[in-house]
């Protein structure tokens, strides 16, 4: 399924001779090994759906022309029970039509978990994701379809991993010519695990 084939990347894959990187991509791989035996279904949680998702089929599509397809063909076969949302009280209007997001695994994913938060971000072409950090927690971005920068210092093709230690402010913006679909690691304390916060700056 999506988790193991995301557990296998982490494992397996480059981490660009970064030790930091490496280090967050074991501890990953770590944590995945844990949950994946207890899947634990959160029955509470219904589909929904925020205007992004009309880039989703197209995201996906593009994402199967890369390495990292056998991940976005796990997605694709439970993409219909995903919620999606928001996830900041005030988003800024320009996001509302070009961003979503949906946790997969975690406190408030559909498979429960308070060691690791797992799910997807996805941004329309030309989309604009302001500045914003997550307190506490290390985030990891492992891009699944399209080409984006971060905090405009380098483009990211699909494949790339971007490390985000507690609390760095990171925007990003996406190519005009096709969307944007990430997955994102989440790693900290169980306390900042079950807060997930996330802020704009
Ligand atoms: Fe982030």
């Amino acid at each position: 399924m999506f988790l193991h084939a995301l557990k296998r990347w982490y494992k397996i894959k480059s981490s660009g001779g970064s030790e930091e990187i490496r280090r967050h991509m074991s501890q990953v791989d770590n944590l995945l090994k844990k949950e994946l035996p207890m899947d634990t279904v959160n029955v509470d949680i219904n589909p929904s759906d925020k205007p992004a998702c009309k880039y989703l089929q197209s995201a996906a599509d593009n994402g199967l022309k890369h390495e990292t397809r056998y991940i976005v063909t796990h997605l694709q076969k439970f993409t219909s029970i995903l919620h999606w949302q928001y996830g900041y009280g005030k988003l800024p209007e320009d996001m509302k039509e070009n961003y979503a997001y949906s946790e997969i695994l975690g406190p408030r994913g559909l498979i429960k978990s308070s060691d690791i938060a797992v799910g997807i971000v996805l941004l329309a072409p030309a989309a604009f994701y302001h500045y914003h950090e997550h307190p506490d927690l290390t985030e990891s971005y492992l891009n699944l379809s399209g080409y984006f920068s971060q905090n405009d210092q380098a483009v990211y093709p699909p494949e790339s991993i971007v490390l985000n230690k507690p609390g760095k402010s990171h925007k990003i913006t996406n190519d005009s010519s096709q969307p944007l679909l990430l997955a994102y690691i989440w790693t900290g304390s169980k306390e900042a695990i079950s807060e997930s916060r996330m802020v704009f700056d």
